[in-house]
């Protein structure tokens, strides 16, 4: 694998839909980019220019408390105008559809479109639809391009690389967004990935994808480097997908009694919101292996190099590809 070339390397995408047609290089270039806005929310006044004057629309469809805030807080760094945009308090909750109210924004003079949504393939309709620049913040159980660049920066910043390293994506892997987002960034950038959960929370042609599966965590957890474990997303399911809350702890909860079979340095992974008790013990989610709060700090970084990066590529008049 390639390292991002700074020198010569040009972004030219002016959307972020996914990570899944992303090159290593283009996934490198973005963590790059992050490293070098991360210390400007160390300053005192935690602010830069390079956003002066663009407006970005916080255009939500589902709730979210870490990954709005985090695009806020990433666009105010950057000196962006915020807009937000929910669908309580929205014309979308007198009808409206997604197309009318991205043209009627657009109207208004927008030049960032994030915009999180139920249904997977919304924010590539909308990139479709508009001139605005669009980015993911996550559509249905499709992808989280932002939250699996958060991840592989943290295990970067941690690690040193994820080049050989061993990662396991533990629990609702069916529902989950972040898991598929995880695994075409992880498996790009070098890491071995295995989903960890029982068969009923493994998505449909799992075997399709480039990762190894298992059904016991107790049986891979002494190999791990890092471990993401992901919430149970009882609202995205029509039946219990396993007998008990309790027994789904018993096999695939990560406990203090679990964490002594894990290496000492194991990073602990939640992209948030966390069932404690359930998929994870409290004291593992608060302990020294836990980089759970350095994942919402990097996603500011993170997402403040995405904003910069797709409005960039949208001023490369006549190279722009989305
Ligand atoms: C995730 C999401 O919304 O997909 N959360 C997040 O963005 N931090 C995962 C989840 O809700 O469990």
């Amino acid at each position: 694998m390639k390292t991002a070339d700074k020198t010569n390397f040009q972004w030219t995408h002016k959307h972020l839909l996914g990570l899944k047609d992303l090159s290593a290089q283009e996934i490198e270039f973005i963590l790059d980019t992050a490293k070098g806005f991360e210390q400007i929310s160390t300053r005192s006044i935690k602010k830069a220019p390079p956003l002066r004057g663009k407006v970005v629309v916080n255009l939500f469809f589902e709730d979210s408390t870490r990954t709005r805030t985090s695009f806020s807080l990433a666009a105010n760094r950057l000196s962006a105008d915020v807009v937000e945009f929910t669908m309580k308090t929205s014309s979308v909750s007198k009808g409206e559809t997604l197309l009318d109210t991205a043209r009627n924004l657009e109207a208004m003079g927008i030049d960032i479109v994030v915009i999180r949504h139920n249904a997977g393939g919304a924010p590539k309709l909308l990139s479709r639809s508009i001139s605005a620049c669009v980015v993911n913040a996550g559509d249905g159980y499709n992808e989280h391009p932002t939250q699996a660049l958060l991840d592989c920066y943290t295990i970067r910043k941690q690690l040193g690389t994820l080049k050989g390293k061993k990662i396991a994506i533990v629990g609702d892997i069916a529902h989950s967004r972040v898991a598929r987002s995880n695994i075409w960034a992880m498996t790009k950038l070098g890491a071995e990935v295995t989903l960890v959960g029982p068969p009923t929370l493994m998505p449909s042609a799992v075997d399709k994808l480039p990762v190894k599966i298992s059904y016991s965590l107790d049986d891979i957890i002494g190999e791990l480097d890092a471990i993401n474990m992901l919430r149970i997303q009882f609202e995205r399911m029509a039946n219990n997908p396993f007998p008990s809350v309790r027994e789904y702890s018993h096999y695939f909860g990560l406990t203090v009694d679990r964490m002594k079979k894990a290496r000492p340095d194991m990073l602990v992974m939640h992209p948030g919101p966390i069932n404690r008790g359930l998929e994870m013990e409290s004291e593992v989610a608060d302990g020294p292996n836990s980089v759970i709060l350095d994942q919402v700090t990097n996603g500011i970084a993170v997402r403040m190099a995405v904003l910069y990066l797709v409005s960039q590529a949208n001023q490369i008049v006549g190279q722009v590809k989305s």
